[in-house]
């Protein structure tokens, strides 16, 4: 069958503050991404998903909008994001935008006349509730961000009601019940359809729908660090009864008459409900990226449950959905240092990971930087920090009493920083990111690990990934097989097949420290499998052979 274009994309992801900066103010921009369209060209990406380069009083980055028209000075200009564009197309990369459609700025001009007054026609846009009758919040919900007094309400004196923000208080959260702010979202939207972009990467989309009458949380997610009896239940505005309403509406409104791409951020979403959410027969979005993986909090995977999670996947596959497949991203630790082993192994545990997000079933997804190998950084000062879950979350360990130097050791290694530092371009000052100063530290690994450096090494990561982008080119399994796991569980070695008519491909990777023994079910066995990549150098060993620590090897037969 033929595939949809985004099906056979592979996606990367920009985290503009920190690519590239072309002015020397210490913060990436449009100009500078345009310089590196070359460079990702090169690389075989032909998708690029911008995080949210929207004018934005940076609360968190940009996830909160000010002007959903406009792009934020920092960055460039609307006509600097047009030339981008249009240069991208120009190299048959496609473009697609973040969308923040939970929540706003409190400086977006919306939430400016909401507060006005009780009348103000955009009162309704946010979710405005009178206090308790003891002047107390509406309910007891908390903040994500762990902000202030860790309320998800924060009170404007101005009308004398609470408003809510499931993060920051300064990110509101919109009213989707109200129609009038659904038509200025669809606005909006066909606006960047009608610019060029190619599709729409959905934030946080199933936390638009609020349970009916707001009720108390009563489970706690983490209740360590719930403060002040604010508890904060993810699952209280996650997936809530009536979303698949409000995506439906969008659909119809937006992205079915515009056919454009969608992946939604899917927290909450696992391969049992996913195709609630993501078959063409649901009519609301494309495809999602999940959690069920990759976390920036959870303990590594492990091998059990990668097969778990692949095999259920792969199978909605059959029920005519489309999976992604990603280790990392602007919200997690570097993939390297996470799931792989970045000191020894750097090398070939990031090519493994490489290899297991490349040869999957679905679309990946690649973060900038993983293609050199980027690590985790640890600062010793908070003040380093910038992530606003790592502020909330030292503070609150603080206030319970946590000494300072546990507290950051203990947020260091799950803050999302750890893949925000800037692109380590070079070993030259500031990693070749900036002339200036960096709104973040540049991570002090960039000596050792940048892309010149790989790109000149013999083992370079980056060539691995050109290599591995370029297979899915030439071989319909990766993009169309079934996938069918052969490691008999192995605790060392990750084995799977992908067969289609044409081919099948079997790929061996010993995702662990130590050398492992491996053999093949029978069937299997006596296929001749001829060589097709490996991530270490020299001879390129038979299935069976004893796999060196982090090695991957893909075959055909
Ligand atoms: C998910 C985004 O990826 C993250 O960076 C952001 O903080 C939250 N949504 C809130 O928009």
């Amino acid at each position: 069958m033929d595939k949809k274009w985004w099906q056979e994309a592979v996606v990367y992801e920009i985290y503009c503050k920190s690519f590239c900066d072309s002015n020397g103010d210490g913060i990436g921009d449009l100009p500078g991404v345009m310089g590196k369209l070359p460079m990702l060209k090169d690389l075989g990406i032909n998708c690029i998903w911008f995080t949210p380069i929207y004018k934005s009083p940076q609360v968190d980055n940009g996830y909160d909008v000010a002007d959903y028209y406009d792009i934020d000075p920092a960055y460039g200009t609307l006509e600097d994001f047009k030339k981008l564009l249009d240069m991208a197309h120009s190299m048959g990369i496609r473009v697609i935008m973040d969308q923040v459609l939970n929540h706003s700025s409190d400086e977006c001009v919306w939430f400016q006349e909401s507060r006005k007054s009780k009348d103000n026609p955009y009162r309704n846009f946010y979710i405005w509730q009178p206090p308790k009758a003891d002047g107390s919040e509406p309910n007891n919900w908390g903040n994500r961000f762990r902000e202030g007094n860790g309320s998800a309400w924060t009170f404007d004196e101005l009308t004398g009601e609470y408003y809510l923000h499931q993060y920051s208080a300064k990110m509101p959260d919109l009213n989707w019940e109200y129609e009038p702010l659904r038509q200025e979202i669809y606005k909006m939207l066909r606006f960047w359809l009608d610019l060029g972009v190619d599709g729409f990467r959905l934030d946080v989309f199933t936390r638009l729908k609020k349970p009916a009458g707001l009720p108390d949380a009563v489970n706690a997610s983490d209740p360590a660090l719930d403060r002040n009896g604010y508890i904060l239940d993810g699952s209280m505005c996650t997936c809530v009864e009536g979303i698949h309403e409000i995506l439906h509406d969008i659909w119809a409104n937006v992205f079915g008459p515009a056919d454009c791409y969608t992946v939604g951020e899917g927290s909450g979403i696992n391969a049992g409900n996913a195709a609630s959410y993501i078959s063409p027969a649901a009519q609301q979005i494309s495809s999602v990226y999940h959690f069920n993986l990759s976390s920036r909090k959870r303990e590594p995977f492990t091998h059990a449950q990668f097969r778990k999670v692949q095999s259920d996947w792969a199978k909605l596959h059959e029920a005519g959905c489309w999976a992604t497949q990603y280790f990392s991203n602007h919200d997690s630790q570097r993939q390297v240092s996470h799931y792989g082993n970045d000191g020894l192994y750097r090398v070939p545990s990031a090519k493994l990971l490489a290899a297991l997000t490349l040869t999957t079933p679905g679309t990946p997804y690649l973060y900038q930087g993983e293609e050199i190998g980027m690590v985790n950084v640890q600062f010793d000062s908070i003040e380093d920090y910038n992530c606003r879950y790592t502020l909330g979350d030292y503070a609150a360990m603080v206030a319970q009493g946590a000494d300072p130097k546990t507290a950051i050791r203990t947020v260091g290694p799950r803050s999302r920083d750890n893949a925000r530092t800037p692109y380590q371009w070079n070993a030259a000052e500031n990693a070749g990111f900036t002339t200036g100063k960096p709104w973040i530290k540049v991570n002090p690994a960039y000596k050792e690990i940048n892309l010149e450096a790989d790109r000149e090494s013999p083992d370079s990561i980056f060539a691995w990934y050109q290599k591995l982008i370029g297979l899915r080119k030439t071989h319909p399994a990766i993009l169309n097989g079934g996938l069918e796991f052969c490691d008999a569980d192995s605790p060392q070695v990750l084995a799977y097949t992908r067969s289609c008519p044409e081919e099948t491909l079997l790929v061996i990777a010993n995702k662990s420290d130590a050398e492992a023994e491996f053999a093949l079910p029978e069937e299997l066995a006596k296929r001749p499998w001829q060589p097709v990549a490996r991530n270490l150098p020299g001879d390129f060993p038979a299935p069976e052979a004893t796999a060196k620590p982090w090695e991957c090897r893909i075959y055909k037969a």
